[in-house]
């Protein structure tokens, strides 16, 4: 079913949403228009993307009228990490609310269901403006390829079609929330909740992957940062500053 961007218009009558039927990516018409100044919470959503942006280099599948794909804006003083978590969290947020799911999070923010990826968040920043890039598998019924073993959608998990558009609603309504805890009451709360919603944060034997090394060991909690500690097996004490986190074994 195409996305009822009219609909959408109509629940959100303050929210500035630009949406694009097919578009490259998102995160560049969102990066133009935050140059434009656009006030923060601007969002850009697509029905399809052609070229659609993952994390470290990898690309988004972004299959026609099935996922949701979309750019924010958000002017914010936070540091990135925190804002990154707290984008993961309000995606769970929205999830449940959508759905009754219930996700977990793979630091920093790979949203699971079941250890399969259900949504993934790419966090840019653009001049003094913040990109917050979320694709969310809403309605596919199979994933290509490889993706069929690591990908999964809300569909899928719960045995029935989602709606996009209160899927939609719920995530910019929760990102607001987000946003204004970190805002108003600092990192804190965010680490807090995401190391309570997120099974990876302490005692999951994982992999990092680190280019060159692979680091094996035990999570060892958050730093103040929001960056993830691993006990090593060498021994060491490391902190993790980019992703490339997997289950060991
Ligand atoms: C990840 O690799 O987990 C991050 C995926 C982020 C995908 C979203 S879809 C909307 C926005 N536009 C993009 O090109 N990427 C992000």
């Amino acid at each position: 079913m195409s996305f009822d961007v009219i609909a959408l218009r109509r629940r959100l009558p303050d929210r500035d949403i630009h949406w694009f039927a097919t578009i490259g990516s998102t995160m560049h018409e969102a990066s133009r228009l935050a140059d434009l100044g656009c006030a923060t919470g601007t969002v850009v959503v697509a029905d399809q993307q052609t070229a659609g942006q993952g994390r470290q280099g990898h690309t988004w599948h972004s299959e026609q009228e099935s996922g949701l794909y979309l750019s924010v804006v958000l002017r914010l003083p936070n540091a990135l990490p925190p804002v990154t978590l707290a984008l993961g969290l309000a995606t769970v947020a929205a999830v449940a609310e959508t759905t009754d799911l219930v996700c977990d999070i793979r630091w920093p923010n790979d949203v699971l269901l079941q250890d399969k990826k259900c949504a993934g968040i790419l966090v840019q920043l653009h001049n003094t403006a913040v990109i917050a890039g979320i694709g969310i598998n809403v309605n596919q019924t199979s994933f290509p390829g490889d993706l069929a073993a690591i990908a999964t959608s809300l569909r899928i998990a719960t045995g029935r079609a989602q709606s996009r558009e209160n899927l939609l609603i719920n995530l910019l309504t929760s990102i607001d929330a987000y946003c204004k805890i970190l805002v108003e009451e600092g990192t804190e709360p965010i680490l807090q909740m995401f190391s309570h919603a997120s099974s990876y944060v302490r005692g999951r034997q994982v992999i990092v992957d680190q280019g060159e090394v692979l680091l094996r060991g035990i999570t060892a909690g958050l730093d103040p940062g929001g960056f993830l500690l691993l006990q090593a097996e060498d021994g060491k004490r490391h902190i993790i500053l980019a992703g490339g986190v997997r289950p060991a074994g």
